[in-house]
């Protein structure tokens, strides 16, 4: 009796036994969809246009915006430790370099332009990701070309946004990813990649998800690039709004986007789920942006949490929710702490 008593209490248990499943390290580690590998990291590089400069950003710890000079023996060691992508953004600081239009986005002696052509040469390998935008070039530090009013032209911007893409795309880029967020971009970059007979070899990578606030500061400090009036309100999405999110993700896989990236990351998992759902048939990547990052930093700094634990446990939430893809600060750290 007694023993028939303890065969229930035991059959009655075994639904509520779950420690079993991931009691090893590898048990733990197969109870994730996805595993970070350093094939999913994208690092994001600031490129300034004086040749030797490499300047601390003290916003952001540890990054540093570097000349053409200095990126080689910079990028040698990572490339070494495996790393497999870049994302690059150009930063001209020489006076007179920016206009209205953002003339020097394109400018085959400007930074990006070199870079492209440096890395294709020095590190045939790598995967050379390059955002799209007119805001570091522009003098009033908006992504686009403004009407009188101080709005965008949308019409304009894209013209000029598409013709930039294609330059980066004909210099060798393998990704052009337009962070604009001009309407219509997405169909305007395609087609001028058809027509001029480099679609099929280059990646096109889309900031659709890609919502206001305050979390890229630090980049702006990185990036010279904060706008001298007003804010980007009316172009990038409001944090609350899930449903536009939603559409502008739709809109721009219907019109040729090969990746699908949602920003920030952190505060917006529930996007990057949505636009893994939206997007079922292509990859998506999430940019765990500079003041997520910098928010990482200074609480590890803080006493709050370890900062390689912290780097792992965001890094992982943001995987979770959909992203296979992450451009990252921490790709350096992450090409040391992982194994492959
Ligand atoms: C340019 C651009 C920005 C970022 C990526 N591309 C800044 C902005 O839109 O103001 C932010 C990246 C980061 O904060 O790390 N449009
Ligand atoms: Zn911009």
């Amino acid at each position: 009796t007694s023993t028939a008593a303890t065969s229930v209490s035991i059959s009655g248990d075994i639904s509520s036994q779950l420690h079993g499943g991931y009691h090893h390290p590898l048990a733990r580690s197969w109870q994730a969809e996805r595993q970070l590998t350093k094939s999913m990291l994208i690092y994001p590089l600031f490129m300034s246009d004086i040749e030797d400069d490499e300047t601390l950003i003290p916003s952001l710890p540890g990054q540093y915006r570097r000349g053409i000079n200095k990126l080689v023996p910079f990028l040698e060691p990572l490339v070494r430790k495996g790393l497999k992508s870049v994302m690059l953004f150009g930063v001209p600081m020489q006076p007179g370099t920016k206009d209205a239009l953002g003339t020097a986005a394109d400018d085959p002696k400007g930074p990006v332009m070199q870079t492209i052509r440096l890395l294709r040469q020095r590190f045939p390998q790598l995967f050379i990701s390059v955002d799209v935008c007119l805001c570091e070039y522009t003098s009033h530090g908006h992504c686009g070309i403004l009407r009188d009013d101080g709005s965008l032209n949308n019409q304009l911007s894209v013209d000029r946004i598409s013709d930039v893409a294609l330059a980066y795309a004909q210099a060798g880029a393998h990704c052009v990813a337009p962070s604009d967020m001009n309407d219509g971009r997405i169909r305007a970059i395609k087609l001028k990649l058809i027509e001029e007979g480099i679609a099929h070899k280059t990646l096109l990578m889309s900031y659709a998800a890609k919502f206001s606030g305050c979390l890229y500061g630090p980049f702006r400090d990185a990036a010279m690039s904060a706008p001298s009036f007003g804010d980007r309100k009316c172009y990038q999405l409001p944090p609350g709004g899930r449903g536009l999110a939603r559409r502008a993700i739709t809109r721009d896989i219907g019109e040729g986007a090969d990746i699908i990236m949602v920003k920030p990351a952190s505060q917006y998992l529930d996007i990057i789920s949505d636009a893994k759902e939206l997007g079922r048939d292509l990859p998506i990547a999430a940019y765990h942006v500079s003041g997520e990052y910098a928010m990482v930093h200074a609480a590890a700094k803080a006493g709050v949490f370890d900062l390689k634990t912290m780097a792992f446990e965001v890094t992982e939430g943001i995987l979770r929710a959909g992203a296979n893809i992450v451009v990252s600060y921490f790709t350096p750290d992450f090409l040391d702490w992982l194994e492959n």
